[in-house]
């Protein structure tokens, strides 16, 4: 068999050994891999490379991902489809394991709909995706932001300053989440609750009355009724950038405005998705790509490998898909029972 394989959307740690674990396992059964460039557009665009085995026997600890990615959405347009089926017989590829967030599995659902043989694995910094305990990219991303907000708490506490670090994670608040809860931030702000500007105040008087400083941690897809309106650019999928919407600089206005106490803010983007993957992303990209093999071998095409308690085990991409995992009510129970 040959089996090509792709990583598409925001990159993130662990990409480089979900690959080889691809790899690895398709060649222990005797098969070839070939990898498709920069996701969804090196299918569509008839772009590839071989991968041997000790292409990637190194890798498993580097960030990023060796056969690039974009956000393309390959099924846009009908020529592009395809461009994308042609592209793959061209190839002669039996099947497909897509790496990434929702939108590059579902660019593999609409694959499968049209008779693809095609398999995905999830990764994403942002962990919202369903069917999924964990994504990996995820703990990686949030130790990155745990370590930058203690690095605030440091100065915050020289300069008797209130201190915002913006996390990125888009619509769910699992960066933050885990972010608030491990540097034990004074208070922080996900999107899965209402912004509520005079509880956000008084954590941070609490916290600077009891010791004189305060750390705060906000996601950058918080709802702000000053920032609606101020759509910003959006990418091929129609998600709007929200890093561009600044949220952590506009809290720390607020604050400064409505405490009186001197605020400023750091946004540490992309700084999130670069570096190694931590012990956990690594075996659990590495189980997930292996994991995808076994389902291509299986015949179950169609489905996701995904993290359920201790198991791996293949699920609908239907239901990984259903809906975004955001942040649950027990987790935000736990975040707040530390707010200053
Ligand atoms: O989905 C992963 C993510 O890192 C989000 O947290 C963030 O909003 C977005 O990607 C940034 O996208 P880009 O790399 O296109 O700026």
């Amino acid at each position: 068999m040959k089996i090509g394989v792709l990583t598409g959307g925001g990159d993130c740690p662990g990409l480089n050994a979900a690959l080889k674990g691809v790899v690895y396992r398709a060649d222990r059964h005797g098969h070839e891999t070939v990898g498709f460039l920069d996701g969804w557009k090196g299918v569509r665009d008839g772009r590839s490379r071989s991968l041997p085995w000790t292409e990637v026997a190194g890798i498993v600890g580097d960030g990023g991902t060796i056969l690039g990615s974009s956000r393309t959405n390959p099924f846009q347009t009908p020529e592009d489809a395809a461009k994308v089926e042609a592209s793959l017989r061209a190839a002669g590829v039996d099947a497909l394991v897509a790496i990434g967030g929702d939108d590059t599995l579902s660019a593999a659902l609409a694959l499968y709909r049209r008779g693809g043989r095609v398999v995905g694995v999830p990764k994403t910094m942002d962990n919202d995706v369903n069917g999924t305990d964990w994504t990996f990219g995820f703990d990686s991303a949030a130790s990155v932001a745990m370590d930058a907000a203690e690095r605030l708490r440091d100065t915050a506490r020289s300069h008797h300053r209130a201190l915002v670090l913006e996390v990125m994670g888009r619509h769910a608040g699992w960066v933050a989440l885990a972010t608030g809860l491990a540097s034990g931030a004074d208070f922080t702000l996900l999107p899965e609750e209402p912004y509520d500007e005079e509880r956000l105040f008084h954590h941070v008087r609490r916290a600077v009355t009891a010791r004189g400083y305060a750390l705060v941690v906000a996601s950058e897809g918080i709802e702000l009724t000053s920032a609606k309106g101020s759509v910003a650019a959006a990418d091929d999928f129609g998600h709007e950038l929200l890093r561009e919407r600044g949220v952590g600089s506009f809290l720390a206005k607020r604050i400064e405005a409505g405490t009186g106490v001197e605020a400023r803010s750091a946004q540490i983007g992309h700084i999130q998705r670069g570096g190694p993957p931590t012990l956990f992303d690594r075996l659990l990209s590495l189980r997930l790509g292996v994991h995808a093999v076994d389902l291509v071998l299986e015949g179950r095409f169609g489905q996701v490998a995904v993290l359920r308690g201790e198991q791996v085990l293949g699920v609908p991409l239907e239901e990984a898909l259903k809906r975004p995992k955001t942040v649950t009510a027990d987790w935000l129970d736990l975040l707040h029972t530390f707010d200053a």
